[in-house]
């Protein structure tokens, strides 16, 4: 099973987008995926067409939390509680009350860094699922350790702006406490250029920082803007399923991007 964890701390870059249409892609490649939504706000289960309200917050991802922080992990208490998306995804759904899980974390023994890990181990033992994505929040604190400690990728997803390198910079902080600190050494680290478009002149000066800064970190399939990225959460579907303007390219460069992580991490 390889894990990507999607995490930025900055809001609005794309980090949901990302994780919905790579975990859709992966799909259409014929793998089993499941999509963990770390996230309150819970765009991605609402993206993928789960009525949030609906769901109790022990059918979420929180309820597997929960079995975690009190011994009771199991591999069926996680797979009762997937939900298989119209797409085909399978997915852990966020569920508001899941504002509350970094303070019940951070009570935790060791801050819960672990907890996810765990929960992936227990159902390694018969693996489900091939690929493994992790929507984040657009925050630091326990929610992106313990996902960072689960890992086998990080995808930042970027722009060519100012704040969003500094929330860069913050997070490759944090990957190499979690590398050197032996929460997670083998811990990979990639940039996707998404809604990129360097055109203007300080779009071209960030590009090259870019390039400059961390070169043998950045995917070469570059995501610019595409109203099909857009309007497609506003019908809930993945780009897949989706059938607006612009979607072919978009399909292709999100089975690029496959093709390409599958060059990096192979297919376990
Ligand atoms: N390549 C793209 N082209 C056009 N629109 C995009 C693209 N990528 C993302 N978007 C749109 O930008 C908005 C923000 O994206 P998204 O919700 O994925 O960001 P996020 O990083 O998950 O935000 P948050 O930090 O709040 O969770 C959404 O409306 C999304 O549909
Ligand atoms: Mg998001």
């Amino acid at each position: 099973m390889i894990t990507y964890a999607v995490a930025l701390e900055k809001g609005g870059v794309g980090k949901t987008a990302l994780a919905v249409n790579l975990a859709a892609a992966f799909r259409q490649a014929g793998l089993d995926v499941l999509l963990i939504d770390l996230d309150a706000q819970a765009s991605a289960t609402h993206w993928l067409g789960i009525d949030v309200a609906a769901l109790t917050a022990d059918r979420s991802a929180l309820g597997v939390f929960n079995d975690a922080l009190t011994g009771r992990l199991t591999a069926s208490g996680i797979t009762d509680r997937v939900i298989t998306t119209a797409g085909g995804v399978h997915m852990l759904a966020a569920h508001p009350q899941m504002a509350g899980l970094p303070s019940q974390l951070s009570a935790a023994t060791l801050g819960g860094i672990f907890l996810l890990s765990e929960a992936l181990d227990t159902l390694a033992q018969a693996p489900p699922y091939d690929v493994v994505v992790l929507d984040l929040p657009p925050a630091r604190g326990p929610i992106l350790g313990m996902a960072l400690a689960a890992a086998t990728r990080c995808l930042a997803p970027v722009q060519s702006e100012d704040l969003v390198i500094r929330a860069l910079v913050a997070l490759m902080e944090s990957v190499t406490q979690v590398r050197g600190r032996r929460v997670n050494p083998s811990l990979q680290m990639s940039i996707v250029r998404n809604k990129y478009m360097p055109r203007s002149g300080a779009d071209r000066v960030y590009d090259e920082l870019l390039r400059d800064e961390y070169k043998d970190l950045l995917i070469e399939t570059v995501i610019p803007v595409r109203a099909a990225l857009r309007d497609s959460v506003a019908v809930r579907q993945d780009i897949f399923h989706y059938g607006g303007p612009e979607v072919a390219e978009a399909r292709a460069l999100f089975l690029q991007l496959v093709s390409e992580l599958i060059k990096l991490d192979g297919q376990r």
